[in-house]
């Protein structure tokens, strides 16, 4: 179904109530409601924002179009969580009530000083030719909850030399200033992130572009984040439009690692590109510290612009698991949070040599669970998993040893997603020894390979019947030992 702009544009407090609890039991139906992953109650869940830890408590917001499964406008929802596991709805946290934020609130961030928590954002407005204007604003979060938008933007407009496309800023503190990259289009549409600075939170200095080796790289930089590890700086960011080996990836989400930002200049001397997920939705992510000095990363579970099989059902989208961040050999690695532990229920076991056969080991199966297993030994020629399988259903985890390579394969996942942009994905493995750590819930799985090195994100909409697992080895054996936990979740 098309929306018109009116319809996408329709405010949540002008809406019947009735019109919202409806839409919220027909969404209650749907069979691909997950049973663990942060989602909305209805309508569209993009971006997570405003990701901190604030008196005794994670704060984790998103991105949120309450009426429908399309991107329309925008408020921030805020949870909030003891553990990282556990969430709790908390209702709206930000409206587009004011001039400066008229057509959407934007992402960002949020950073705690003084006892509050501060939160960022990028005020969308529209005129009436519908051109766009945007504004970075700022709002303070009590710790009893309330929140107070400050009564003007911190950031007006866009400097010039650069387009509308000036939004998501992202803040952290370093020595006694505070700063802040922004996502950004030049005025020759090439993207790029920008620079600023404050003391207060409140009076905020261009600083000017972050001076990168990617100059050409993408039309607009969405959602940039910068944060360092022992000494080393790390860029994320999500180049709209940037050409990649994978053409089918056409909202690819990465990093550059490489000496800190010189935050007096701007200069930041890195690495190459490489993808944060190689998997299929994943997009949009942000990273926050725990108190005891783990950096953790959330994404968007979803892609712009693509249709997804619960749009039906009135909802779309979730947000991933967080994921602890570390740094190695100059890539980063992602691996679920310990805390996630707190949910395994009932453990099964198995392990032993597979030769040219594929085996369910006994009780491995289900919709909802953790498994973790190794492959060892390896002279087949290849070799995996098989995931919800059902009559004609599976989600394959294949590695082709020939080729060093670990495939994501959804083609017959279930009800088909986006294929126009391919049903494979892959990464460069070592074929010798392949460790497998993913989290399966309803509609999705997320794959953390050898130790958080390569990370697959994918949505899945198989029957709920599919529940199957299966292990094969083709044209050799291979030896395998498996745990897997079931996942119980209440309610
Ligand atoms: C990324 C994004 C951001 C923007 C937000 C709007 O998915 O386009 O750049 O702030 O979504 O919902």
């Amino acid at each position: 179904m098309e929306w018109t702009k009116e319809e996408r544009y329709r405010r949540l407090e002008d809406t019947d109530p009735e019109e919202i609890s409806g839409l919220a039991a027909r969404v209650a139906r749907c069979p691909w409601r997950q049973g663990y992953h942060i989602q909305p109650e209805t309508g569209l869940l993009n971006d997570p924002n405003g990701f901190a830890f604030f008196h005794e408590e994670y704060h984790l917001f998103y991105q949120w179009f309450p009426l429908g499964p399309v991107h329309g406008l925008k408020y921030w929802y805020h949870t909030s969580s003891p553990d990282l596991v556990h969430w709790t709805n908390r209702g709206v946290a930000l409206k587009p009530d004011r001039d400066f934020d008229s057509h959407g609130v934007y992402s960002d961030s949020a950073i705690e000083h003084n006892g509050r928590l501060y939160l960022m954002y990028t005020g969308n407005t529209r005129d009436k030719s519908w051109e766009r204007m945007p504004y970075q604003c700022m709002a303070q979060m009590e710790r009893d909850g309330r929140i107070h938008k400050f009564s003007s933007p911190v950031i007006s407009g866009p400097p010039s030399r650069y387009t509308d496309h000036y939004r998501d800023p992202k803040v952290w503190k370093q020595k006694n200033c505070f700063y802040a990259v922004i996502g950004a289009q030049r005025s020759n549409l090439t993207g790029c992130a920008m620079l600023y600075r404050s003391i207060d939170l409140y009076k905020w200095e261009e600083v000017g572009e972050l001076h990168t080796r990617l100059s050409d790289f993408g039309y607009m930089w969405e959602c940039p984040d910068y944060f360092e590890f022992d000494g080393q700086g790390v860029l994320c960011f999500c180049p709209q439009g940037a050409k990649l080996n994978d053409p089918g990836n056409i909202y690819p989400s990465g990093y550059v690692i490489g000496d800190p930002l010189n935050v007096e200049t701007g200069e930041f001397r890195h690495g190459n590109f490489r993808l944060l997920d190689h998997g299929f939705d994943f997009y949009a992510p942000q990273t926050t510290l725990t108190p005891d000095g783990r950096r953790i990363l959330v994404g968007w579970m979803g892609l712009p612009d693509i249709v997804y099989p619960t749009d039906d059902h009135g909802w779309a989208h979730c947000l991933t698991l967080p994921r602890e961040l570390r740094v190695e050999g100059g890539r980063l690695y992602q691996v679920p949070v310990r805390e996630l532990q707190a949910i395994r229920g009932r453990e099964r076991f198995a392990d032993g040599k597979i030769s040219n056969d594929t085996l369910s080991p006994a009780g491995f199966a289900g919709s909802r669970y953790e498994l973790i297993i190794e492959f060892n030994n390896v002279d087949a020629v290849e070799f995996g998993i098989r995931l919800r399988t059902g009559e004609e259903e599976g989600t394959n985890l294949v590695c082709n040893t020939r080729e060093s390579r670990l495939m994501l394969d959804r083609t017959l996942s279930g009800r088909p997603i986006a294929e126009e942009f391919g049903t494979v994905r892959s990464c460069k493995v070592n074929p010798l020894a392949v460790k497998l750590h993913l989290f399966m819930d309803t509609s999705s799985v997320e794959v953390f390979v050898d130790d958080g090195r390569e990370v697959f994100t994918a949505r899945i909409f198989p029957h709920e019947e599919s529940r199957g697992f299966s292990i094969f080895a083709k044209g050799g054996d291979v030896l395998y030992r498996a745990n897997m936990w079931a996942i119980e979740v209440e309610g």
